[in-house]
């Protein structure tokens, strides 16, 4: 029979020189296994006499103890470092910025739809959508602009190719166009239940155009609102109060001009007063102004088209080119740049992600 102290040494050493869990298990194994070092003492125990086998079976079993005791103490000591060094490892601090840091930016045209539906949106007005592609009635004919009228010369329509024998040149009012202005959601939304509407729709439109100041591809917000009792002075307040809270000037001189729309009547084109110092222009007091958008009370014409009784009903609507808007607001000076992607040009101009324009928050930077 093995000294049982010497193997308590020996097999503790062990224990404690197990460099990771696989050799420890081996440690075990060669212990306490089926044919481990103490089992095979234990065996031999029914040889020893009775005195003895009393003394030596009592060290055998607390010698197992205390090696198993030993095991399952390096065992918990080993699993717990492999922890630490994991969560050392994986840590993640929450508290850091994001990365890539400040990489992609918000294009100005974004932007400036998102602070005019900043406003617009806290009057009450709902955001409504219709296609690139329209037909000649919704973008025309509906709007009061039949197919003689002398408006459509100033669209520079790009008409979409008819489908083989169908339609002529001009006034087959089924014709495809690209829509040279956000007006026919007006009609879209006018034929899709009873009043009141309080719309503003923002969205792409297209005009056969291009130089430093036009785009064949352009943006307008349009807005319409229609209801019992309205009148001019609604259609006043409410583009005064929007140029105002748009541009962050509350004393911002506005003026309203007779104009001519065919949907609209009375019609008038609105003035923000700015100053124009050689080539530099500036919005705010100064004598001179600045022609910014298009307005006027829905003509009774456009009204019965949508099936609305204009004697019950009236509305007003305006529209306004996103651009233009920008360039004005935040000194853009050519209209070209805004389709040329030139990523200098959008770490510049653009706006962080995460700025999103509200009125409680912020409008202007
Ligand atoms: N649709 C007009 C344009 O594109 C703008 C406008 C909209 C004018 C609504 C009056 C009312 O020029």
């Amino acid at each position: 029979m093995e000294s049982v102290e010497k193997l308590r040494e020996e097999l503790l050493a062990a224990v404690e020189a197990a460099a990771d869990l696989d050799a420890l298990e081996q440690v075990r194994v060669s212990a306490l296994g089926k044919k481990g070092r103490i089992t095979d003492q234990m065996k031999g125990l029914g040889a020893l006499d009775p005195d003895q086998r009393k003394e030596t079976g009592q060290a055998l079993n607390a010698l197992k103890d205390s090696v198993a005791d030993a095991i399952d103490g390096r065992k918990a000591a080993m699993e717990n470092a492999a922890l630490d060094a994991r969560l050392a490892q994986e840590r993640i601090d929450v508290t850091l910025p994001v990365r890539p840091e400040d990489q992609g930016a918000i294009h100005p045209i974004s932007q400036v739809i998102d602070e005019i539906i900043a406003v617009l949106g806290d009057m009450g007005f709902r955001i409504a959508e219709g296609p690139d592609v329209e037909d000649d009635w919704h973008n025309f004919t509906a709007l009061n602009i039949p197919a003689d009228h002398p408006a459509r010369q100033d669209h520079d329509t790009f008409y979409l190719p008819a489908p083989d024998g169908e339609g002529d040149a001009d006034g087959d009012t089924g014709r495809l166009v690209l829509r040279t202005h956000t007006s026919p959601v007006q009609i879209r939304t006018m034929q899709g239940g009873e009043p009141p509407y309080r719309i503003i729709v923002p969205g792409r439109t297209y005009r056969c155009d291009y130089d430093a100041t036009h785009s064949p591809m352009f943006h307008q917000v349009e807005g319409l609102l229609v209801d019992e009792k309205t009148h001019m002075g609604h259609l006043k307040g409410c583009l005064q109060d929007f140029l105002r809270a748009f541009f962050g000037m509350d004393d911002l001189p506005v003026r309203f001009r007779p104009s001519y729309f065919p949907f609209t009547e009375p019609s008038a084109e609105v003035d923000i007063g700015c100053t124009r110092d050689g080539g530099e222009l500036k919005i705010g007091h100064g004598g001179d102004w600045l022609e910014i958008l298009g307005c006027g009370m829905v003509n009774p014409n456009v009204l019965r088209n949508c099936g609305i009784d204009p004697e019950k009903y009236q509305g007003f609507a305006f529209g306004m080119g996103v651009e233009r808007m920008a360039m004005l607001k935040y000194g853009v000076p050519d209209l070209r740049t805004f389709y040329e992607s030139d990523l200098r040009w959008l770490r510049h101009y653009g706006f962080a992600a995460l700025d999103m324009p509200t009125l409680t928050g912020g409008l202007n930077r």
